[in-house]
């Protein structure tokens, strides 16, 4: 075989044999195959696309590219979710400590942020004392002794997706329906769960701009992951906006617990409201999703909502989240007390300059704006400012006035404040006919 050959195959749009594909995966992982020729080969596959088959041989063939968590010690169904990426997506730590405190166990490898979107791992270390790096032992130990655990993502886990994934970033070709959808799932799959959620972003600050294309991505994970013996769903999430109000490391950790004291779910803040509400369906899918793939025993939407829902308005969900970070030497009590948590020297009021209902959002630079203030990173060895980020007070189809607070910065450089609250306000549309905020939940695929 050779991989010119296979370059000339793809591009003129024929489809591969496994093979084939076990052959570019595992040639390029060992680095006999160069970057240029794989890039061509990528190139391809953006252009013609991949048959259901191939994607599935190209996830099964990176997934197998390094090692394979082995969760076997830990008892009972283990669950999983990953998003496919967003600005002020702080979930993790509210659907985490919901099933953990119901008794599923959740062992997950998180990512740190890059680029416009933040990453769960940064995010809690702004808890002070959060070890992100426990030893494969603890990891397990703390998962069957609490049912949750979460850490970085460690050891040799799909290099082929490390490799390729860096690739893809300096070659235009990211956004690739099967280029995604293998991604993502090798690494689900290398991984380990049994359940897995899929929290597929669709709008201005996701990959897939658009539902239809959302939708195709989703089905294709849901049909691995089905296909792979682990009980998968796909939700397609409204990503328009910032999910919430907050976004910033802290800050994002500040307003998950927030979430996790509602007492009362229905009287909340439309922020909130959008960020609860896309919470408790992943959670809910996950309490079914482990229910099913346990016992067989088949559980309405409703009554898993209801459970999780429960699972907050009793505390029980805080309750765990403190007790799961206090296990990684985290400080519990910023959790009771998110006040304590790191807090920037300027907190600063940003009023738009007209009036009239708020229309849309280029969500991605509400992400970009974050990363100015010094909360993201630009290259992997940059360091980020804990503290710092973006309180937004209106959403689409609120009315705002020019003497009402838009949003708030929270920033410790005095010298940036002034191009944030410019980049913040040249994100959002001001109109004057009242728009209606996109669906937060637009589809579920099973
Ligand atoms: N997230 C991933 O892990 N891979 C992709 O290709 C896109 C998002």
């Amino acid at each position: 075989m050779r991989m010119y050959d296979l370059i000339m195959k793809k591009r003129n749009n024929a489809e591969h044999s496994k093979e084939e594909i076990r052959y570019i995966i595992d040639k390029f992982t060992k680095g006999e195959i160069p970057d240029y020729q794989m890039s061509a080969w990528l190139m391809s596959v953006y252009f013609n696309g991949m048959t259901k088959e191939e994607t599935l041989e190209l996830t099964n063939a990176m997934a197998d590219s390094g090692d394979r968590l082995d969760l076997s010690k830990i008892n009972g169904v283990k669950v999983d979710k990953h998003s496919t990426g967003g600005v002020g997506d702080k979930t993790t730590f509210i659907v985490a400590p919901i099933l953990a405190s119901l008794g599923i166990p959740m062992a997950k490898m998180s990512g740190r942020g890059l680029g416009h979107t933040g990453g769960t791992i940064d995010k809690l270390e702004a808890i002070e004392g959060f070890n992100v790096a426990i030893s494969e032992e603890d990891f397990i130990n703390n998962v069957n002794n609490i049912k949750l655990s979460l850490v970085g993502q460690t050891g040799n886990l799909a290099p082929a997706d490390k490799k390729i994934y860096a690739l893809r970033d300096v070659t235009a070709t990211v956004d690739s329906l099967p280029l995604i959808a293998s991604s993502i799932m090798s690494k689900k799959l290398a991984a380990g769960a049994d359940v897995i959620v899929l929290d597929v972003k669709c709008g201005s600050g996701a990959f897939m701009k658009d539902e239809a294309s959302a939708k195709e991505l989703a089905k294709t994970m849901v049909e691995i992951g089905n296909g792979a013996g682990r009980k998968t769903y796909g939700i397609i999430t409204d990503m328009n906006e910032p999910l919430g109000c907050k976004v910033g490391n802290a800050l994002e950790v500040y307003e998950a617990v927030e979430v996790l004291k509602l007492k009362n779910l229905e009287d909340v803040d439309f922020g909130i409201k959008r960020l609860l509400e896309v919470s408790l369906t992943l959670a809910s899918y996950m309490l079914m999703g482990a229910k099913k793939y346990a016992s067989d025993e088949t559980l309405s939407y409703e009554e898993a909502r209801k459970i999780c829902e429960e699972a907050i308005t009793s505390g029980k969900a805080l309750d765990k989240f403190a007790e799961f970070a206090a296990a990684q030497g985290g400080d519990s009590k910023m959790l009771y007390n998110p006040e304590l948590l790191p807090k920037a020297k300027y907190i600063v009021p940003v009023y738009a300059s007209k009036e009239g209902y708020v229309a849309s959002c280029k969500t991605s630079e509400v992400g970009m704006v974050s990363l100015i203030l010094g909360g993201g990173r630009e290259t992997k060895e940059s360091i980020i400012d804990l503290a710092v980020g973006i309180d937004i007070r209106k959403h689409i189809g609120d009315y705002v006035k020019t003497d009402e607070v838009f949003a708030y910065i929270h920033a410790d450089d005095e010298a940036v404040i002034k191009e944030a609250e410019k980049r913040l306000l040249g994100a959002y549309e001001i109109s004057d006919e009242k728009i209606e905020p996109e669906k937060i939940i637009k589809y579920v695929s099973e």
